[in-house]
């Protein structure tokens, strides 16, 4: 593919998110005109961010009023547009009901747009924000990838509507993605797939990621008598917006790309904090035993069933970032300076203490 038109619009479904809002700084900063499609352009305490940047660069914004689920909403957006920034689908995991919660307008809403850029004849490339969650579900599932660890040729097989859906919301959603981009020769197809994603959200108070819930019980004494030793990724947020661009204006870039930094574990995203905060905020200093989050893991949080305990808790996770590396010349920050950063926002927002 040869390059994108960086006069063209460049269209950001999902703009008043917290990946986001980078990605749209980034794209604002280059001087891009964004298309970004959100669910209430009136809302202003979602958008006041993005306008704000707009204002300090050389980049402009628009807004469009767009919903996953509505048929045809993204169609005035994507407009002149021959890059797509796929990155709107609820990242929550407390949901009642997780079919209409996440799996439809994750799933419902990729097939919404790609189906818009099929009838969209300027578009060249659509990058989907996707996750790790689409590549494994448990801690445990790296042991069971070939040689221990997890890379772009693994696909979640162990996440269902009653285990994990988060996770299986992404899953069914990229998939549906390939699909799509299987039976058209349009446009081509690049997923950005970040492990748990941190750092210094743009607009926290509206800000509704995962996310900030996890960071948030580090700081507010949920762990402080230990944090159980769940294995994940992490990754800073600046990172994954720079390895979206880097999806969208490469033209070789292709196929998936797994985006995380750093093989870690809550423990650590705690101890790491310490030096900084631990005077101040019950940070967890120890690991809590496997047996004894067996027993009251379910009673405390209706999240960690035993089956999630079991698979997690005292599992390390490993996965292979080389190709990003190699491919699109993505670094990635220290993870000190990542989780310093996110917990200071949330000290000086007065969310903690
Ligand atoms: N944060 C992470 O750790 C992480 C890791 C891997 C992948 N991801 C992926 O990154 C993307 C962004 O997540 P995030 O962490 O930035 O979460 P976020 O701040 O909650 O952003 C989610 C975005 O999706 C939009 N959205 C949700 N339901 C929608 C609907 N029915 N119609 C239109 N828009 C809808 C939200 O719009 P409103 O503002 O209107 O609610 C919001 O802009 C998601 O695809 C997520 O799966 C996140």
């Amino acid at each position: 593919m040869a390059q994108i038109d960086k006069t063209k619009p460049v269209l950001v479904t999902g703009a008043t998110g917290y990946v986001a809002g980078w990605l749209v700084k980034k794209l604002l900063e280059e001087g891009l005109t964004v298309h970004a499609a959100v669910r209430d352009p009136e809302n202003k305490t979602k958008t006041a961010h993005l306008d704000k940047i707009a204002a300090q660069t050389s980049g402009s914004i628009q807004y469009f009023k767009s919903d996953l689920l509505a048929e045809g909403s993204y169609t005035e957006a994507m407009k002149d547009c021959e890059l797509v920034f796929h990155t709107a689908s609820p990242f929550v995991t407390d949901v009642k009901d997780p079919q209409k919660d996440l799996i439809d307008p994750a799933v419902k809403g990729t097939q919404n747009v790609l189906e818009t850029a099929n009838k969209t004849s300027s578009v060249r490339r659509v990058v989907v924000t996707s996750s790790c969650a689409a590549i494994y579900t448990d801690a445990i599932d790296c042991q069971k990838a070939p040689g221990g660890i997890l890379t772009e040729e693994v696909w979640n097989t162990t996440a269902s509507l009653k285990h994990q859906p988060y996770s299986y919301s992404k899953t069914l959603a990229e998939k549906k993605a390939w699909q799509i981009f299987e039976d058209q020769s349009q446009w081509d197809l690049v997923t950005i797939n970040p492990s748990l994603v941190m750092g210094p959200p743009l607009n926290l108070k509206a800000t509704t990621s995962e996310s900030f819930s996890i960071l948030k019980q580090l700081g507010d004494g949920t762990m402080k008598m230990g944090a159980p030793k769940i294995g994940l990724g992490l990754v800073d947020v600046r990172d994954v917006a720079e390895a979206h661009f880097k999806a969208g204006f490469t033209p070789t870039a292709k196929g998936r790309y797994i985006t995380s930094g750093h093989d870690t574990d809550f423990v650590e995203m705690g101890k790491v904090l310490l030096p900084k905060f631990g005077n101040k905020f019950p940070l967890p200093k120890k690991a809590l035993p496997k047996w004894l989050l067996m027993i009251i893991g379910p009673i405390t949080n209706k999240l960690f069933t035993r089956k999630f305990v079991r698979n997690n808790v005292n599992i390390p996770w490993k996965a292979d970032h080389s190709k990003i590396k190699k491919e699109l010349g993505v670094t990635f920050r220290p993870m000190k300076e990542t989780m310093e950063e996110s917990f200071q926002c949330l000290v000086d927002e007065k969310v903690l203490g």
